[in-house]
């Protein structure tokens, strides 16, 4: 269903979207970090800012062109690097948000020490291991602490299908798990999803039931997303 862009339905909202991929420092010029672009969630962040909310975009790692086409709609960059920077940026806006959507890639590990100098390779020796420790789930931790009453978190599933069960699978179980209240699983892999020009998803309730599906570009999913998302919203 084509969204009206005359229908300010967000106004008077503030919303905080995440978006990029954290990177988890190995030593002073090396890190851990994935693909995620970022340009779901500055589109989401841009078509939030077109339905009338105050938008914060945290942006972890994502490229100037990609921050700057979210300033220009209206939304407040904040950049952050690392999970634990993402985590705080996203605490500190989501005490004043109506909805927090979480649209960055967070990496799930981090190294667990992390030196003040250059790890030198060492002829001969071959490469030592580097130990990780697991980083906050920054989604499940807004989903139990609901920094501000009657708020709507929003969490992104990337998932393949495996031996264990398809993408839907998968999804459901971790809409299940997360405990946010909507959670946008998007199929990747075979030239789908990062990076790619145009996206699919399946939006599941917290109980893990489809409630919209969506595809085209990211606009197009972002628009979906906040139909879904202004419907839930309690009326002011
Ligand atoms: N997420 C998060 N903090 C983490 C890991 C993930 O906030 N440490 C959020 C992501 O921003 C996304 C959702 O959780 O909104 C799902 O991320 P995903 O990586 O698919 O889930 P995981 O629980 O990490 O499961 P796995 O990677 O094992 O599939
Ligand atoms: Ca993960």
């Amino acid at each position: 269903l084509a969204h009206d862009a005359t229908q300010h339905d967000l106004t008077g909202r503030a919303v905080v979207v995440s978006a990029g991929g954290t990177r988890e420092p190995i030593d002073p010029v090396r890190f851990i970090g994935n693909r995620s672009s970022g340009r779901q969630g500055a589109a989401l962040a841009e078509a939030a800012c077109a339905r009338g909310a105050d938008v914060t975009l945290v942006a972890a790692n994502v490229d100037e062109t990609v921050a700057a086409s979210a300033r220009a709609a209206g939304a407040v960059v904040v950049p952050v690097e690392t999970t634990a920077q993402l985590r705080d940026a996203v605490r500190a806006a989501a005490g004043q948000a109506d909805v927090v959507v979480m649209a960055a890639a967070v990496a799930d590990f981090r190294p667990a020490e992390v030196p003040g100098s250059k790890i030198k390779k060492v002829p001969g020796e071959g490469p030592a291991p580097i130990a990780l420790v697991e980083n906050p789930d920054v989604l499940a931790e807004l989903a139990r602490d609901r920094l501000r009453a009657g708020q709507l978190v929003v969490g992104f599933a990337a998932e393949t299908g495996d031996a264990r069960g398809s993408v839907l699978e998968h999804g459901r179980s971790k809409a299940r798990r997360k405990g946010a209240d909507l959670l946008a699983v998007n199929a990747v892999g075979s030239g789908r999803g990062f990076g790619a020009p145009v996206n699919a998803v399946t939006v599941l309730d917290g109980q893990g039931e489809v409630v919209a599906e969506a595809s085209g570009t990211k606009r197009a999913v972002a628009d979906a997303i906040w139909d879904v998302v202004a419907k839930a919203l309690p009326s002011i």
